[in-house]
């Protein structure tokens, strides 16, 4: 009898010690996923909008119908970057610059949605890169 009582509690102890370090493993595990990506120069890229993926999309659906090329800014894939910074189009602070003051205002207003609008601001506020 009391040979199976040890047994028992033997056997309890190993199951314990399983759960307790299988639940440990499950911790040490966990992810950031806002581990930093440091650019070549030192900055930390890790939640900069980028232009080519998220910016000049934008323009491309919505602009360049009338922006391209005869009417400033050229906001055509290739010219544009260079347009919206040589035109003084995305200078500070973001909320003022020429780009989103015209992008919030008059009939341009309705030509992008809100998140275009914030993504363009948040982009201007980061320092406009060419990333
Ligand atoms: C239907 C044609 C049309 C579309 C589409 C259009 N624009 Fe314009 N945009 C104009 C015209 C016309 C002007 C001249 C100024 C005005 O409207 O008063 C202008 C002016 C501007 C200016 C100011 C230029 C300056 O030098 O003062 C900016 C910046 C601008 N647009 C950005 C945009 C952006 C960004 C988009 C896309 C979200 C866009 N536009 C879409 C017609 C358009």
């Amino acid at each position: 009898m009391t040979k199976i009582f040890k047994n028992l509690i033997l056997l309890l102890t190993i199951v314990a010690g399983v759960f307790y370090f299988s639940s440990c493993e499950k911790y040490t595990y966990i992810v950031d996923k806002r581990i930093p990506v440091i650019d070549t120069t030192g900055n930390d890229t890790t939640n900069l909008v980028k232009f080519a993926t998220e910016i000049q999309p934008v323009f491309t659906a919505k602009c360049i119908s009338c922006h391209k090329g005869t009417r400033n800014p050229d906001l055509r894939e290739g010219n544009s970057y260079a347009a919206l910074t040589g035109g003084g189009y995305v200078n500070q602070p973001a909320t003022g610059s020429k780009l989103y003051s015209m992008m919030t205002s008059g009939s341009h207003s309705s030509l992008s949605t809100q998140e275009d609008k914030n993504k363009i601001l948040l982009w201007i506020s980061q320092g406009a890169k060419n990333n």
